[in-house]
């Protein structure tokens, strides 16, 4: 059982005050019947909540693309930092937890879910979902030994990744590209790049399997999925 604003609120993602309203103005019905109480309990699995007329289906998970700004842990709790999911202000939801983790430094595309599910397929190294970075180095990068796979420490080399060069200044000595990898090792784009003797001065992730970061979403907002 769920207080019906509760529930409307999880649903629909309007606020809690922005659902007392609705609810008061008696456009809300539960198994046919008006209901004009924000607090009146509900089965969230049984019962039919309509607004207007429109049934609002119960959903269990949420799912959010966040484009992560820097300055952010990938975490749900955190003694120093504030934490992505932190940002996902909107949610009345406890569980959330973002889909694997970007350093507190890197931006861009993450998940944010309850669906513990979804993350464990996404992240199961034997699944080798594709991860693209768009990645900026001081140094001048060459692709070469990306594709072989690089000794970074690890028991075994990393898995061919794949790099395409945008933009080599050799009078700055800068690089950037996109890098594509099909693991999730620690630090693992810096790790490569430095075995590649660059240093990695920005990073960002853009695409994970299918999703791709909406590029009009802008530095710390996210949207509903
Ligand atoms: N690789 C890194 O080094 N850092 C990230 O945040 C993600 C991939």
């Amino acid at each position: 059982m769920i207080r019906l604003d509760k529930f409307l609120s999880e649903m629909s993602g309007w606020t809690r005050s922005e659902v007392k309203k609705i609810v008061r103005t008696g456009s809300v019905t539960v198994d046919g019947n008006e209901v004009k109480k924000p607090e009146t309990k509900i089965d969230e699995k049984l019962s039919i909540v309509s607004v207007d007329g429109r049934q609002i289906k119960y959903n269990k998970y949420e799912y959010y693309m966040l484009n992560k700004p820097k300055g952010f842990v990938s975490a749900t709790t955190d003694r120093e930092n504030k934490t992505v999911v932190d940002i996902i202000s909107s949610s009345e939801k406890k569980d959330l937890f973002p889909v694997g983790r970007l350093d507190i430094d890197t931006e861009g595309l993450l998940l944010i879910t309850n669906d513990g599910e979804l993350a464990h397929r996404l992240l199961a190294p034997k699944n080798h979902v594709e991860k693209t970075y768009y990645v900026e180095v001081s140094g001048i990068l060459d692709d070469v030994d990306v594709e072989k796979g690089l000794d970074i420490g690890e028991e075994k080399n990393t898995i061919p990744a794949k790099m395409e060069i945008l933009k080599t200044d050799i009078q700055n000595n800068i690089s950037s590209c996109y890098l594509t990898i099909h693991e999730g090792k620690f630090h693992q784009v810096k790790r490569m790049m430095k075995k590649l003797g660059k240093t990695v001065t920005y990073l960002k992730r853009v695409s994970m399997g299918s999703l791709i970061l909406d590029s009009k979403l802008k530095k710390g907002n996210y949207r509903k999925l």
